[in-house]
């Protein structure tokens, strides 16, 4: 009777096991392989070779990139170095990307590992930067003032919450007014890799301002990417793992209410508006196992989609780059600026395309 009791139980462990499995493999879509989507006119970005995690374009063409995070469990090309923010100007023919110094007190370059970038612009034209920074494992959010002329970053402020503890990504809507998604991956390091593991959806959304701070979307299977509409009435969030993006309405108290969910065949990393067709592109990991655990000889592959009309019925969603690997791995963040379309990676290169053809010069 006990071995018969027995063998029910391992027979219940391996099925559980079993179904586990499958949902974890669901989850990383891990049987994924990419067909091969070129665009005609693509360059590397010379200076950048680790990583290029987040980017934003300002109106003006400037381009912020946070570079080079260290990420527990992804792998890094520079392990050894602090990250950095760089800048480049999409309005110069030969793309060059400068590092901004940083200035002000208190703040610890050797320990800066920043993530998730926003940029905010005041009345004033005054440039505000807000990075998500993991300094020594831990989370907090930088408040930087864009010194335009001696091109640096005054540090104005470190903020820390705990409803900011795992902060991943982040969508500025003042200089201290922000939505953060925390993914949930920082939230304990000995636990970390059994969350991703898991699958417990404990990861959620944050909006934050020095009065008030609270959660206003939860239950996500990592919350990634989050940003919003040009006009500010809608904000959307990534969630990675379950491969959806989501709608929110925003209220005139920073509440979030559900519209709808956009699900996707792919890992959905950051999400960027085209701030004159309302367009979203996200840069996505076809296949997350790859990106989970690195191997040069199977690299991690890269996927750009653009989603259009997200609101409508039927929205349009279009690949419009991807690549096995050979050429770009672990595509994070895609942004467009008159024509020109910028990718960012966790750990490798950035791509520049042009997306549509010079048209040909009359005779
Ligand atoms: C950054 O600071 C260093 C040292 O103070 C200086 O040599 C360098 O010129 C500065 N870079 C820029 C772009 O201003
Ligand atoms: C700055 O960060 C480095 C690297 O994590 C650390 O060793 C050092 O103690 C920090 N310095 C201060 C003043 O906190
Ligand atoms: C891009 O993704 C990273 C997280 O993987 C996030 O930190 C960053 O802020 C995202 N950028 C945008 C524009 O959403
Ligand atoms: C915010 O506004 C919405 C819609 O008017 C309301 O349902 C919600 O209770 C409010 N929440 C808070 C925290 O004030
Ligand atoms: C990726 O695609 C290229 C051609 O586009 C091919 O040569 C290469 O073998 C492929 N690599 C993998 C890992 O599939």
């Amino acid at each position: 009777m006990a071995k018969l009791l027995l063998l029910t139980l391992v027979g219940l462990a391996l099925a559980l096991l079993r179904d586990h499995r499958a949902s974890y493999q669901k989850r990383m879509n891990a049987f994924r392989e990419v067909t091969p989507m070129d665009l005609p006119n693509c360059h590397f970005i010379k200076g950048i070779n680790s990583g290029a995690e987040d980017l934003e374009i300002l109106p003006n063409g400037l381009v912020f990139i946070s570079a080079g995070l260290k990420y527990p469990g992804i792998h890094s090309f520079e392990p050894d170095k602090p990250g950095k923010i760089l800048l480049m100007d999409l309005n110069e023919d030969d793309l060059a990307v400068l590092e901004l110094n940083i200035t002000g007190y208190n703040f610890n370059l050797s320990s800066f590992n920043p993530h998730g970038i926003s940029t905010f612009t005041d009345k004033d034209n005054a440039v505000y930067l807000l990075v998500v920074n993991h300094p020594d494992i831990m989370v907090t959010v930088e408040l930087f003032k864009f010194q335009e002329r001696e091109k640096s970053l005054l540090h104005l402020k470190t903020i820390r919450h705990k409803l900011l503890s795992s902060a991943n990504d982040i969508v500025a809507v003042a200089p201290e007014h922000f939505y953060a998604t925390n993914d949930h991956y920082f939230a304990d390091t000995q636990l970390q890799s059994w969350e991703v593991y898991s699958g417990v959806a404990w990861s959620y959304a944050t909006y934050y301002s020095p009065e008030n701070v609270r959660v206003v979307a939860k239950g996500f299977d990592f919350a990634n990417g989050i940003n919003i509409s040009p006009d500010g009435k809608y904000v959307y969030i990534a969630e990675l793992l379950a491969h959806k993006i989501h709608v929110y309405e925003k209220q005139a108290n920073w509440t979030l209410t559900p519209v709808k969910s956009l699900d996707l065949d792919t890992l959905v990393d950051n999400i960027s508006v085209d701030p004159v067709t309302g367009d979203l592109w996200v840069g996505c990991h076809p296949n997350g196992m790859k990106i989970f655990s690195y191997d040069p000889d199977n690299p991690p592959a890269s996927e750009v989609i653009r989603i259009q009309n997200i609101l409508t019925e039927e929205p349009t969603v279009t690949v419009v780059y991807a690549d096995n690997g050979t050429m770009l791995q672990g595509s994070t963040v895609a942004s467009v600026y008159k024509g020109k379309l910028l990718v960012g990676t966790v750990f490798q290169k950035a791509l520049y395309c042009e997306l549509e053809q010079p048209s040909a010069q009359p005779h």
